[in-house]
């Protein structure tokens, strides 16, 4: 039987105030019968002192793992939930759930929407024959900090990009109709709002930034998701602007729900309720439990001031009952959207479980993705792609390792990784390697030295796989020094001594800092965590097999002090080089360069494009027309490539001052040896708009530049004006 909106309402009449509450609480696996954790209470969070008969009503779980386990705990939780209201089971599938695709990271590099969106259905298609509902992802937070650990979960540092890989993701998992297809699962958008912009990239730290920055910057993504019609959103463990984000009535319900009108189900970071008091925004649990559902939490993670407290401020009066009404009305509409009042085990199929996890189909998406994900830094003379027959030493901590698939790889085993190794074992042939280890993550031994040297004897080329552990990026990993670890580097520079050749392959969850790397290589393959085929993709671009075509969705800093570096910055009162022979007094730095060691868009390829011809249709347009750029791209080398072409914009005169240039669209084209393509993008007006210092989203009348190149930095302009 459907469950309508009256249906819905006349449940919600039958439950008590205690029921409604208990609806409201996600707990772990370890509370419920069935599971395999049951009652391990050793988790700090696990102590919530949660009665037995309030599980039996709680509304969600986190984390369960599998069919048999989802099966075995919504059973037992029916039969003893008065109103058999099914449980909802939600994880956090990122970026994949068996098959383990790229990091989001790495997937902004691939500027592929297409493969985002398979790759997200795959992973729903996985999770939900696992047994969940809903997956706590598109995590679409914009980073400009590669010090913080979590940007390996973004797509990086552009609003209009992560907005269109927002959507993509959103798609993948929810698909056109959520209620029909069960191997979709709801997507929960997070982490609302600006978690990215952490001061000093130090986790958990606080968001400080004027609301025009937040609307024109941080807002966006998520905007695109809940147009894409996500069912659910999480908010951040900071403070946006001096109050939590899972306290702020202004970003959850002015913004949230009044301005934007999303409708869907709010969510609270994991503990994020309580952590309302050490915050300093609220006096005790009570307090912070008041502030949360006011500001509109509906579902509190894995805390218990909503269920020790409301009902006692609902009592009191403090608390309207109809506040815990409309996030239980929005809890239960969300399970019937999933269908679960009538199929209550919805995907979960422990038969399906076993014959389609990492199908080869699914891995076959991961690979492509991953060969479409990895960025060719350097190429010094055209050393890569490597030549069959030629003797490699594979060196380094990552050579063998199969911690590849990188920070909320859910049910992703290491062990399911291709290692580097084992791919160029697959394409070269054994014989043709000679490995050592080096070193290790960050530590070393002389005798792992001495064998590293030996082998480099009788190599022809020296192959480096150098990078972070998967433990070094992700949530709670904030580093301020962003190099590779010293052993590593210490390894690099001695191994130059052997005057070969030298590769690196790196393997890391952030923008690094590569100088040491960029002068002592030949060529650099930023792997990032490649996911389950790893090893093979790799392979397949060291030999050429496929051509590297990733362009960098984040920018590489020159060093740590240069951040926040990002590409569409302000031009300041006194730009470096605006005027010829004023050295001293302009905006620059006494040591180290302003631009980045890699600026954003930035990626090499096997071959060389050119571009050329770029024209305007017209050098002027108004409100209601629209113009065609459009710029002719040759293939000048010897073998296929793609290429992502970019167009940016810059607005020259604003009302408020306007970034030097800004992505505004793009377009991958495959071209052949020789061969010239036409690439047209429209510039409408819609396009030229910024909020202004009243937060009014328009554009103005006047001078603009479009750029278009293959990245950010190598541009052509093209000037063009919008009049009345
Ligand atoms: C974590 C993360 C969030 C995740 C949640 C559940 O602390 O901040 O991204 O979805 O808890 O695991």
């Amino acid at each position: 039987m459907k469950i309508n909106e009256e249906q819905l309402n006349h449940l919600l009449n039958q439950m008590t105030l205690d029921e409604k509450i208990a609806q409201c609480i996600q707990l772990a696996p370890n509370f419920y019968e069935g599971s395999k954790e049951k009652g391990d209470v050793t988790g700090p969070m696990a102590k919530l002192g949660i009665s037995e008969e309030l599980v039996q009503n709680s509304g969600s779980l986190i984390g369960a793992t599998g069919a048999k386990e989802m099966i075995r705990i919504q059973e037992t939780y029916l039969k003893n939930n008065r109103l058999k209201i099914p449980l909802l089971f939600m994880a956090d599938i990122v970026h994949g759930c068996k098959t383990i695709f790229p990091i989001p990271l790495a997937i902004g590099c691939s500027w592929d929407l297409e493969l985002a969106e398979k790759s997200a259905e795959i992973a729903a298609l996985e999770a939900s024959v696992s047994g969940i509902h809903v997956t706590f992802a598109p995590m679409v937070d914009l980073v400009r900090d590669p010090r913080w650990g979590r940007v390996m979960e973004s797509t990086g540092e552009d609003p209009y990009l992560n907005s269109k890989f927002a959507k993509a993701f959103v798609r993948g998992f929810q698909g056109s109709d959520l209620e029909e297809d069960p191997y979709r699962v709801a997507a929960c958008v997070k982490h609302f709002a600006g978690y990215g912009a952490v001061e000093g990239g130090r986790e958990y730290n606080t968001v400080d930034m004027s609301e025009r920055q937040l609307r024109e910057y941080y807002l966006p993504a998520y905007k695109a998701a809940i147009d894409e019609g996500a069912q659910m959103l999480m908010s951040s463990f900071n403070t946006v602007n001096g109050i939590p984000a899972t306290g702020n009535r202004k970003l959850l319900r002015d913004l949230l729900r009044d301005e934007w009108g999303f409708e869907g189900v709010v969510i609270s970071d994991w503990g994020s309720v309580m952590e309302l008091i050490p915050h300093g925004v609220a006096a005790d649990e009570a307090d912070a439990a008041y502030k949360a559902i006011s500001a509109g939490i509906d579902i509190e993670m894995m805390s218990s001031a909503y269920v020790k407290n409301l009902s006692s401020l609902v009592e009191n009066k403090m608390v309207d009952e109809a506040l815990i009404d409309e996030a239980v009305l929005r809890i239960l509409r969300l399970k019937s959207k999933l269908g679960l009042f009538e199929h209550p085990y919805r995907g979960a199929d422990e038969e399906l479980e076993k014959r389609i996890m990492m199908s080869e189909y699914y891995r076959h998406v991961s690979h492509e993705l991953a060969v479409k994900s990895i960025v060719l830094l350097q190429n010094k003379n055209g050393i890569l792609p490597l030549q069959k027959g030629k003797k490699i030493a594979i060196i380094g901590p990552f050579a063998k390792s199969h911690d590849l698939l990188g920070p909320w790889s859910w049910l992703g085993s290491k062990e399911d990784a291709i290692s580097l190794y084992d791919g160029l074992k697959e394409k070269a042939g054994a014989h043709s390697l000679l490995y050592a280890e080096g070193c290790g993550i960050d530590t070393g031994t002389e005798e792992q030295l001495k064998d590293a040297i030996k082998i480099t004897n009788k190599a022809d080329i020296i192959l480096l796989a150098l990078g972070e552990s998967s433990e070094m990026s992700g949530e709670a990993a904030s580093r301020a020094d962003i190099r590779l670890p010293q052993v590593q580097m210490d390894l690099m520079k001695l191994l130059k001594r052997a005057d070969k050749p030298m590769i690196a392959v790196l393997f890391n969850g952030r923008p690094l800092d590569l100088r040491d790397v960029v002068e002592v290589t030949n060529a650099i393959l930023e792997a990032w965590f490649p996911g389950t085929e790893g090893g093979a993709a790799i392979a397949d671009l060291l030999f050429g097999d496929k051509n590297p075509s990733a362009k960098l969705s984040m920018s590489f800093p020159y060093s740590v002090g240069q951040i926040p570096v990002y590409y569409n910055h302000f031009r300041t009162g006194r730009p470096q080089n605006a005027l010829p022979k004023v050295e001293k007094y302009v905006s620059k730095y006494l040591d180290i360069p302003n631009d980045p060691l890699f600026p954003f868009g930035f990626g090499l390829s096997y071959t060389t494009f050119s571009y050329g011809n770029a024209r305007l249709s017209d050098q002027t347009m108004n409100v209601g027309t629209s113009l065609t750029i459009s710029v002719d791209v040759t293939n000048d080398g010897e073998v296929p490539g793609e290429e992502i072409v970019q167009l940016y914009i810059q607005d020259v005169v604003g009302e408020v001052v306007r970034p030097v240039k800004e992505l505004k669209d793009f377009k991958k084209v495959l071209l052949y040896p020789g061969e010239t393509k036409s690439i047209s993008f429209t510039i409408t007006e819609e396009k030229l708009r910024y909020h202004h210092s009243d937060l009014q989203y328009k554009s103005d009348h006047g001078a603009f530049i479009a750029y278009i190149g293959p990245n950010s930095r190598d541009v052509q302009a093209l000037s063009f004006q919008l009049i009345q």
